[in-house]
Protein backbone atom coordinates (compact mmCIF):
# COMPACT_ATOMS: atom_id res chain seq x y z
CA UNK A 1 0.00 0.00 0.00
CA UNK A 2 1.75 3.47 -1.24
CA UNK A 3 1.86 6.20 2.20
CA UNK A 4 1.87 9.30 0.32
CA UNK A 5 2.45 12.62 2.34
CA UNK A 6 0.25 15.18 1.47
CA UNK A 7 1.52 18.44 2.94
CA UNK A 8 2.06 17.13 6.96
CA UNK A 9 -0.49 14.29 6.18
CA UNK A 10 -0.30 10.89 4.79
CA UNK A 11 -2.87 9.87 2.18
CA UNK A 12 -3.07 6.29 0.96
CA UNK A 13 -5.46 4.03 -0.99
CA UNK A 14 -6.50 1.16 0.36
CA UNK A 15 -7.56 -1.68 -2.31
CA UNK A 16 -10.56 -3.86 -2.25
CA UNK A 17 -10.09 -7.95 -2.88
CA UNK A 18 -11.37 -11.03 -4.58
CA UNK A 19 -11.15 -14.26 -3.60
CA UNK A 20 -10.42 -16.12 -6.54
CA UNK A 21 -10.68 -19.58 -4.57
CA UNK A 22 -11.90 -20.15 -0.98
CA UNK A 23 -12.41 -23.79 0.56
CA UNK A 24 -13.23 -24.02 4.26
CA UNK A 25 -11.05 -27.00 5.54
CA UNK A 26 -12.78 -27.30 8.76
CA UNK A 27 -13.93 -25.49 12.23
CA UNK A 28 -11.88 -24.46 14.91
CA UNK A 29 -12.81 -24.53 18.69
CA UNK A 30 -12.68 -20.30 18.44
CA UNK A 31 -15.29 -20.34 16.34
CA UNK A 32 -13.59 -19.22 13.09
CA UNK A 33 -12.77 -21.48 9.97
CA UNK A 34 -9.90 -22.72 8.59
CA UNK A 35 -9.28 -21.70 5.10
CA UNK A 36 -7.61 -22.09 1.73
CA UNK A 37 -7.80 -18.92 -0.19
CA UNK A 38 -6.69 -17.15 -3.32
CA UNK A 39 -6.84 -13.65 -2.46
CA UNK A 40 -6.05 -10.83 -5.30
CA UNK A 41 -6.20 -7.34 -4.80
CA UNK A 42 -8.16 -5.11 -7.40
CA UNK A 43 -7.64 -1.58 -8.70
CA UNK A 44 -10.91 -0.71 -6.50
CA UNK A 45 -9.65 1.65 -3.66
CA UNK A 46 -10.74 3.88 -0.72
CA UNK A 47 -8.96 7.07 0.23
CA UNK A 48 -7.66 7.82 3.59
CA UNK A 49 -6.04 11.04 5.06
CA UNK A 50 -4.43 10.85 8.01
CA UNK A 51 -3.56 14.32 9.99
CA UNK A 52 -2.29 14.59 13.48
CA UNK A 53 -3.54 16.06 16.24
CA UNK A 54 -2.25 17.46 19.17
CA UNK A 55 -4.54 15.68 21.67
CA UNK A 56 -4.77 12.02 21.63
CA UNK A 57 -8.24 11.72 20.42
CA UNK A 58 -9.44 9.69 17.25
CA UNK A 59 -11.44 11.15 14.86
CA UNK A 60 -13.19 9.73 11.86
CA UNK A 61 -14.65 11.73 8.66
CA UNK A 62 -16.60 9.73 6.18
CA UNK A 63 -16.62 10.99 2.42
CA UNK A 64 -18.97 9.56 0.17
CA UNK A 65 -17.77 7.68 -2.81
CA UNK A 66 -19.47 7.23 -6.38
CA UNK A 67 -22.08 4.90 -6.08
CA UNK A 68 -21.47 3.99 -2.28
CA UNK A 69 -24.16 4.91 0.66
CA UNK A 70 -21.82 6.36 3.13
CA UNK A 71 -23.73 5.06 6.28
CA UNK A 72 -20.21 3.64 7.33
CA UNK A 73 -19.82 3.58 11.05
CA UNK A 74 -17.73 6.65 11.97
CA UNK A 75 -17.50 5.45 15.81
CA UNK A 76 -15.93 3.09 17.66
CA UNK A 77 -17.00 0.09 15.27
CA UNK A 78 -15.32 1.38 12.67
CA UNK A 79 -12.52 -1.05 11.56
CA UNK A 80 -10.36 1.71 11.51
CA UNK A 81 -10.97 3.74 14.82
CA UNK A 82 -10.29 -0.02 16.16
CA UNK A 83 -6.87 -0.24 14.53
CA UNK A 84 -5.89 3.44 15.99
CA UNK A 85 -7.02 2.32 19.53
CA UNK A 86 -5.08 -0.55 18.91
CA UNK A 87 -1.90 1.20 18.29
CA UNK A 88 -2.55 3.73 21.03
CA UNK A 89 -3.14 0.66 23.71
CA UNK A 90 -0.04 -1.22 22.19
CA UNK A 91 2.02 0.97 22.48
CA UNK A 92 1.61 3.93 24.65
CA UNK A 93 1.90 6.65 22.76
CA UNK A 94 -0.41 10.19 23.26
CA UNK A 95 -0.11 10.94 19.79
CA UNK A 96 -3.58 11.47 18.13
CA UNK A 97 -4.88 11.66 14.50
CA UNK A 98 -8.16 12.96 12.29
CA UNK A 99 -9.05 10.33 9.70
CA UNK A 100 -10.85 11.68 6.69
CA UNK A 101 -12.15 8.26 4.76
CA UNK A 102 -13.27 8.64 1.32
CA UNK A 103 -15.28 5.28 0.66
CA UNK A 104 -15.40 3.59 -2.64
CA UNK A 105 -15.40 0.17 -1.64
CA UNK A 106 -19.18 -1.51 -0.97
CA UNK A 107 -19.71 -2.50 1.96
CA UNK A 108 -21.12 -6.08 3.25
CA UNK A 109 -20.10 -7.18 0.00
CA UNK A 110 -16.99 -9.53 0.64
CA UNK A 111 -14.57 -7.31 -0.81
CA UNK A 112 -12.61 -6.35 2.24
CA UNK A 113 -13.50 -2.76 2.38
CA UNK A 114 -13.12 -2.44 6.63
CA UNK A 115 -10.11 -5.15 6.22
CA UNK A 116 -7.96 -2.81 3.75
CA UNK A 117 -8.80 0.21 5.70
CA UNK A 118 -7.79 -1.12 9.16
CA UNK A 119 -4.47 -2.03 7.22
CA UNK A 120 -4.12 1.64 5.74
CA UNK A 121 -4.00 2.92 9.34
CA UNK A 122 -2.14 0.93 10.89
CA UNK A 123 0.39 1.47 8.12
CA UNK A 124 0.00 5.03 7.84
CA UNK A 125 -0.12 6.05 12.05
CA UNK A 126 3.02 3.80 12.25
CA UNK A 127 4.65 6.14 10.12
CA UNK A 128 2.28 9.33 10.91
CA UNK A 129 2.91 8.57 14.81
CA UNK A 130 7.22 7.59 14.55
CA UNK A 131 6.26 3.87 16.24
CA UNK A 132 8.80 1.91 13.93
CA UNK A 133 6.86 -1.09 14.62
CA UNK A 134 8.64 -4.18 13.13
CA UNK A 135 6.49 -5.76 10.19
CA UNK A 136 5.72 -8.89 12.74
CA UNK A 137 3.80 -6.77 15.61
CA UNK A 138 2.25 -4.94 12.58
CA UNK A 139 1.09 -8.10 11.27
CA UNK A 140 0.08 -9.44 14.57
CA UNK A 141 -1.74 -6.62 15.34
CA UNK A 142 -3.46 -6.86 11.96
CA UNK A 143 -4.74 -10.62 12.52
CA UNK A 144 -6.36 -9.54 15.75
CA UNK A 145 -8.34 -6.85 13.79
CA UNK A 146 -9.72 -8.97 11.74
CA UNK A 147 -9.20 -12.41 9.68
CA UNK A 148 -8.67 -10.50 6.19
CA UNK A 149 -6.38 -7.49 7.51
CA UNK A 150 -2.94 -9.33 7.29
CA UNK A 151 -2.56 -9.75 3.79
CA UNK A 152 -3.19 -5.72 3.03
CA UNK A 153 -0.40 -5.13 6.06
CA UNK A 154 1.77 -7.45 3.82
CA UNK A 155 1.36 -5.95 0.37
CA UNK A 156 1.25 -8.70 -2.34
CA UNK A 157 -1.02 -8.24 -5.54
CA UNK A 158 -1.58 -12.41 -5.05
CA UNK A 159 -1.93 -14.71 -2.32
CA UNK A 160 -2.73 -17.81 -1.17
CA UNK A 161 -3.98 -17.37 3.15
CA UNK A 162 -4.21 -19.88 4.91
CA UNK A 163 -5.35 -20.43 8.90
CA UNK A 164 -8.36 -18.14 9.46
CA UNK A 165 -6.88 -16.10 6.22
CA UNK A 166 -4.02 -14.43 8.45
CA UNK A 167 -1.10 -17.09 6.80
CA UNK A 168 0.13 -15.44 4.12
CA UNK A 169 2.40 -17.12 0.99
CA UNK A 170 2.77 -14.30 -2.01
CA UNK A 171 1.87 -15.79 -5.38
CA UNK A 172 5.04 -15.12 -7.25
CA UNK A 173 4.28 -14.13 -10.87
CA UNK A 174 1.71 -11.75 -11.20
CA UNK A 175 -2.28 -12.46 -11.83
CA UNK A 176 -3.29 -9.53 -14.03
CA UNK A 177 -6.93 -10.11 -14.72
CA UNK A 178 -9.89 -8.23 -16.05
CA UNK A 179 -12.78 -8.77 -14.24
CA UNK A 180 -16.32 -7.47 -14.02
CA UNK A 181 -17.46 -7.17 -10.20
CA UNK A 182 -20.91 -6.41 -8.92
CA UNK A 183 -23.27 -6.40 -5.97
CA UNK A 184 -26.38 -6.75 -5.57
CA UNK A 185 -29.09 -4.54 -3.53
CA UNK A 186 -28.55 -6.40 -0.62
CA UNK A 187 -25.45 -7.39 1.31
CA UNK A 188 -24.58 -10.44 3.69
CA UNK A 189 -23.41 -10.48 7.00
CA UNK A 190 -19.24 -12.69 6.92
CA UNK A 191 -20.53 -13.58 10.65
CA UNK A 192 -23.95 -15.29 9.24
CA UNK A 193 -22.51 -16.61 6.17
CA UNK A 194 -19.89 -18.82 8.23
CA UNK A 195 -22.20 -19.81 10.86
CA UNK A 196 -24.31 -21.68 8.21
CA UNK A 197 -21.43 -23.21 6.28
CA UNK A 198 -20.22 -27.00 5.77
CA UNK A 199 -16.65 -28.12 6.04
CA UNK A 200 -16.03 -29.52 2.76
CA UNK A 201 -15.95 -33.22 2.35
CA UNK A 202 -13.49 -33.32 -0.28
CA UNK A 203 -11.67 -30.38 0.37
CA UNK A 204 -10.24 -28.68 -2.88
CA UNK A 205 -6.72 -26.72 -3.39
CA UNK A 206 -6.12 -23.30 -4.68
CA UNK A 207 -2.80 -24.61 -6.59
CA UNK A 208 -3.95 -25.94 -9.55
CA UNK A 209 -6.12 -22.35 -10.46
CA UNK A 210 -2.63 -20.54 -9.48
CA UNK A 211 -0.90 -22.50 -11.89
CA UNK A 212 -3.51 -22.71 -14.71
CA UNK A 213 -3.60 -18.74 -13.82
CA UNK A 214 0.40 -17.78 -14.00
CA UNK A 215 0.83 -20.16 -17.26
CA UNK A 216 -1.91 -17.80 -19.20
CA UNK A 217 -4.66 -20.95 -19.26
CA UNK A 218 -7.10 -18.56 -18.13
CA UNK A 219 -9.47 -19.90 -20.62
CA UNK A 220 -9.49 -23.51 -18.96
CA UNK A 221 -9.41 -22.53 -15.47
CA UNK A 222 -13.41 -22.12 -15.52
CA UNK A 223 -13.36 -25.56 -13.25
CA UNK A 224 -11.29 -24.78 -11.18
CA UNK A 225 -12.85 -21.50 -9.79
CA UNK A 226 -14.18 -22.44 -6.58
CA UNK A 227 -15.98 -20.76 -3.18
CA UNK A 228 -17.05 -22.86 -0.75
CA UNK A 229 -19.07 -20.20 1.24
CA UNK A 230 -21.43 -19.99 -2.27
CA UNK A 231 -23.91 -22.37 -1.68
CA UNK A 232 -24.45 -20.76 2.02
CA UNK A 233 -24.62 -17.27 0.50
CA UNK A 234 -26.64 -17.63 -2.05
CA UNK A 235 -29.30 -19.90 0.30
CA UNK A 236 -29.33 -16.89 2.87
CA UNK A 237 -29.87 -14.25 -0.43
CA UNK A 238 -31.54 -14.95 -3.55
CA UNK A 239 -29.91 -12.36 -5.21
CA UNK A 240 -26.83 -13.77 -4.84
CA UNK A 241 -27.68 -16.53 -6.93
CA UNK A 242 -29.85 -14.19 -9.37
CA UNK A 243 -26.41 -11.92 -9.95
CA UNK A 244 -24.48 -14.69 -10.89
CA UNK A 245 -27.30 -16.34 -13.43
CA UNK A 246 -26.92 -12.53 -14.91
CA UNK A 247 -23.20 -12.34 -14.91
CA UNK A 248 -23.05 -16.01 -16.34
CA UNK A 249 -25.24 -14.64 -19.66
CA UNK A 250 -22.29 -12.92 -20.64
CA UNK A 251 -19.57 -13.94 -22.44
CA UNK A 252 -17.80 -14.77 -19.16
CA UNK A 253 -14.20 -17.41 -18.62
CA UNK A 254 -15.85 -18.16 -15.28
CA UNK A 255 -17.89 -16.87 -12.65
CA UNK A 256 -18.29 -16.57 -8.62
CA UNK A 257 -18.77 -14.94 -5.51
CA UNK A 258 -15.61 -13.48 -3.55
CA UNK A 259 -15.13 -13.83 0.21
CA UNK A 260 -18.74 -14.30 1.95
CA UNK A 261 -20.63 -12.28 -0.74
CA UNK A 262 -23.36 -10.52 -1.82
CA UNK A 263 -20.28 -9.38 -4.60
CA UNK A 264 -19.91 -11.79 -7.40
CA UNK A 265 -17.37 -11.46 -10.50
CA UNK A 266 -16.93 -12.62 -14.15
CA UNK A 267 -13.42 -13.39 -15.49
CA UNK A 268 -13.37 -11.55 -18.94
CA UNK A 269 -11.37 -12.01 -21.91
CA UNK A 270 -10.65 -8.57 -22.08
CA UNK A 271 -10.62 -5.28 -20.50
CA UNK A 272 -13.02 -3.87 -23.17
CA UNK A 273 -15.45 -7.34 -22.99
CA UNK A 274 -15.14 -6.36 -18.86
CA UNK A 275 -16.44 -3.02 -19.54
CA UNK A 276 -19.29 -4.20 -21.57
CA UNK A 277 -20.78 -6.38 -19.18
CA UNK A 278 -20.50 -3.90 -16.32
CA UNK A 279 -22.55 -1.48 -18.68
CA UNK A 280 -25.08 -4.03 -19.66
CA UNK A 281 -25.25 -4.78 -15.96
CA UNK A 282 -26.11 -1.68 -14.35
CA UNK A 283 -28.63 -0.80 -17.62
CA UNK A 284 -30.16 -4.52 -16.28
CA UNK A 285 -30.97 -2.87 -13.20
CA UNK A 286 -27.92 -4.46 -10.88
CA UNK A 287 -27.20 -1.22 -8.53
CA UNK A 288 -23.12 -1.35 -8.50
CA UNK A 289 -21.41 -3.15 -11.50
CA UNK A 290 -17.47 -2.30 -12.29
CA UNK A 291 -14.68 -3.79 -14.85
CA UNK A 292 -11.54 -3.89 -12.62
CA UNK A 293 -8.19 -5.67 -13.03
CA UNK A 294 -6.66 -7.53 -10.44
CA UNK A 295 -3.14 -8.07 -8.69
CA UNK A 296 -2.82 -4.51 -9.04
O1 LIG B 1 -12.12 -12.01 11.17
P1 LIG B 1 -13.38 -11.33 10.78
O2 LIG B 1 -13.77 -10.26 11.77
O3 LIG B 1 -13.38 -10.84 9.38
O4 LIG B 1 -14.50 -12.45 10.86
C1 LIG B 1 -15.88 -12.15 10.94
C2 LIG B 1 -16.60 -13.42 11.31
O5 LIG B 1 -16.51 -14.36 10.22
C3 LIG B 1 -16.02 -14.15 12.49
O6 LIG B 1 -16.60 -13.71 13.68
C4 LIG B 1 -16.36 -15.60 12.21
O7 LIG B 1 -17.68 -15.85 12.62
C5 LIG B 1 -16.32 -15.68 10.71
N1 LIG B 1 -15.04 -16.22 10.20
C6 LIG B 1 -14.79 -17.58 10.30
N2 LIG B 1 -13.61 -18.08 9.82
C7 LIG B 1 -12.69 -17.28 9.23
C8 LIG B 1 -12.94 -15.90 9.11
C9 LIG B 1 -14.13 -15.40 9.60
O8 LIG B 1 -15.61 -18.33 10.82
N3 LIG B 1 -11.57 -17.82 8.77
Amino acid sequence: MLIRADGAALRVDAPAKLNLFLEVLGSRVDGFHELETLMVTISLHDTLRFTEEPEPAIRLRCHGGVGVDVSVPAGDDNLVVKAAKLLQDRTGTRRGVTIDLWKRIPMSAGLAGGSTDAAAALLALDRLWELDLASEELLSLAAELGSDVAFFVRGFPAAICRGRGEKIAAVERPLELAVVVARPASGLSTAEVFGHCQVSARPRSAQPLVEALVNGRIASARSLFHNALQKTATTLNQEVADLITRIDRHPVLATAMTGSGSACFGLCPTARSARAVARTLRAGGVPWARALRTGV
